[in-house]
Parts: structure tokens; C-alpha cells; sequence
């Protein structure tokens, strides 16, 4: 793995190369963007899926471009180069994507009309999900077992910086009026209400028939059969909420669970875990 780390965050240099997150914070950002923020493996893919199908309904596509997947600007992709450049001359409405602490925004990004989505899930499964995407990803290194991995997970030794750190950046946006948060399990239970919620925030409110069509567009088995797989399948591995239980040790949970106190008492933020 080749990292590097800038303001105390860890970033894979062979995705995310130093000048790029320049490029993000010198970003233009437009009125009508979309901007979805996402910590890794808490559902970017979901989302922009569901943003796409929305956007769908008023015929606007953004194949062009990178397809099904998501449009992260702090990443340089082969053939493309570096997002942050490429979207620079994408037409309007733009639907962006990034990973990267509040303090890595685009500088005019909060002050902007542009609609901005947090997503965030539980930090059991995100770590779950974040274990076996590194087995398949070459840029970052292969854990060596689940225990070496929760170690650093607890430490805060990942890509894109610490979760709880990157959660509470976004917690303290909480009050702004153009954003709008979203939680993983809020999306797996009750995923009509959740797509609803989300359109009217983006200001294209569905009627019920075109919210059924967006649901069964991205309901996870839509999604495993529809969407190009990139990684082996490990955009959708599994989907569920609570597969922490699959790894987790009594013992690692109650460590993880004495973190989760002392990091989010009193912060109002809380997640759901089954
Ligand atoms: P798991 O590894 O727990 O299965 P990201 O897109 O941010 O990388 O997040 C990937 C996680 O979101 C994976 O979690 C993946 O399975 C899950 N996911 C992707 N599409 C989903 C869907 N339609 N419904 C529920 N979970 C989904």
C-alpha cells in the first residue's frame, strides 16, 4: 500500500494523488450541484443510485462520464485522470460524490445553494464491509486478520481519516439547511420513505408510482444484478444490516462499543445495529 497522509488523514496516493485534494478545495462548485458525502463502504453506491434514478425521472443521464460509478472528485481514475478536472465542464445537474473529511471540501461548497447528502452507517458494519473491500483492493494493504484489522479500525488508521472524527465533522453541519442526512439502516427499513425524503431535498418530489420505481431500481438485488460490478463484486457483497455479529468477538464488541460511548455521548449522533 502507498499512502500518505495530509492534515493527519491517511489517503491512498494511487487513487486519491496529492494534488488532487487541491484540485477538490479549489473546486467550482454550482448551485445546482449535488454533492453526496459518504464515509467508505456506507453506501456511496446506494446512493448515487438512488440520486440517478431519481434525476432519471426528469431524463438527465450522466453516462458520459463514469457510468454507474460513483462520481468521487477526490479520485483520478485510468484513461479519465483526475475527477475534479473532469467534472469541471460536466453539464448541470451535477451528481458528485467524495469521501473526504468536512475540512477537504470544495472551499465554497457550504456556503453554496448546492444540495448536499451525508450517508452514514453504523461503524460495526462499516468496519465489516471496509475489512473485506481491503482483501480486494491492491491500493490499500490486505489486512492480515479480522483482530490486526479492528485494531487499526479502532485507531483510526484508515483511508480517509478516523470514522468517528469524519462523522462528527459532518455531525456539527447538522443544522444547515442544505443538507440532508441519511443513515444506511434508515434506508434498508424503510427504503420508499427514505427515497422520498431525498427527492423532496433535492426539490424533484416523486409521485408514489415513480417512488416504487426507484426502490425496486435499487433495492440490493436490483442493484447486484444491474450494476456493473468493478472490484470483484465488493460494491455489493452483502447488504445487510448486523453482519458485525459475523466477526465480531464478545469481547472486540464490548471494546467497540466503550469507543462508540466515549466518542458519541452526548453528540446526539447515534446509529442502529440491527
Ligand atoms: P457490505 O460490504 O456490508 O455488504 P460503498 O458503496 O460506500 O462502498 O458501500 C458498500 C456497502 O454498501 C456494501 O456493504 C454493499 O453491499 C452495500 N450496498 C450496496 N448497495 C446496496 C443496496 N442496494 N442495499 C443495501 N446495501 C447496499
Amino acid at each position: 500500500m502507498s499512502t500518505y497522509k495530509e492534515r493527519g488523514v491517511i489517503f491512498p496516493v494511487d487513487i486519491v494523488p496529492r494534488p488532487n485534494l487541491d484540485l477538490v478545495k479549489n473546486f467550482d462548485i454550482r448551485d445546482d450541484d449535488i454533492m453526496m458525502i459518504t464515509y467508505p463502504k456506507t453506501g456511496t453506491w446506494w446512493t448515487h443510485q438512488i440520486v440517478k434514478q431519481i434525476l432519471a425521472s426528469e431524463g438527465v443521464k450522466d453516462e458520459k462520464y463514469l457510468g454507474d460509478f460513483p462520481n468521487l472528485i477526490e479520485f483520478s481514475v485510468p484513461e479519465k485522470g483526475a475527477l475534479a478536472e473532469l467534472f469541471k465542464t460536466a453539464p448541470s445537474p451535477r451528481v458528485l460524490a467524495t469521501h473526504v473529511p468536512v475540512e477537504f471540501l470544495p472551499s465554497g461548497l457550504l456556503g453554496s445553494k448546492a444540495k448536499i447528502v451525508v450517508v452514514m452507517r453504523n461503524p460495526k458494519d462499516t468496519a465489516v464491509s471496509t475489512f473485506h473491500f481491503w482483501q480486494k483492493v491492491p491500493e490499500v494493504k490486505t489486512p492480515e486478520s479480522w483482530e490486526s484489522f479492528l485494531e487499526q479500525f479502532l485507531a483510526g488508521d484508515c483511508p480517509w481519516g478516523p470514522f468517528y472524527d469524519h462523522a462528527l465533522g459532518y455531525w456539527k453541519l447538522k443544522d444547515s439547511h442544505n443538507i440532508l442526512f441519511l443513515k444506511y439502516e434508515d434506508m434498508k427499513k424503510d427504503l420508499p420513505a427514505e427515497v422520498k425524503k431525498l427527492a423532496t431535498f433535492l426539490g424533484r418530489p416523486l409521485s408514489e408510482e415513480a417512488v416504487q420505481a426507484v426502490v425496486g431500481a435499487t433495492q440490493f438485488d436490483s442493484m447486484k444484478k444491474t450494476v456493473k460490478q468493478h472490484r470483484d463484486g465488493a460494491f455489493t457483497r452483502k447488504g445487510v444490516i448486523g453482519d458485525w455479529k459475523n466477526s465480531f468477538s464478545d469481547e472486540q464488541s464490548r471494546a467497540f462499543d466503550d469507543q462508540y460511548r466515549e466518542r458519541l455521548s452526548n453528540t446526539g449522533l447515534e446509529f442502529e445495529f440491527e
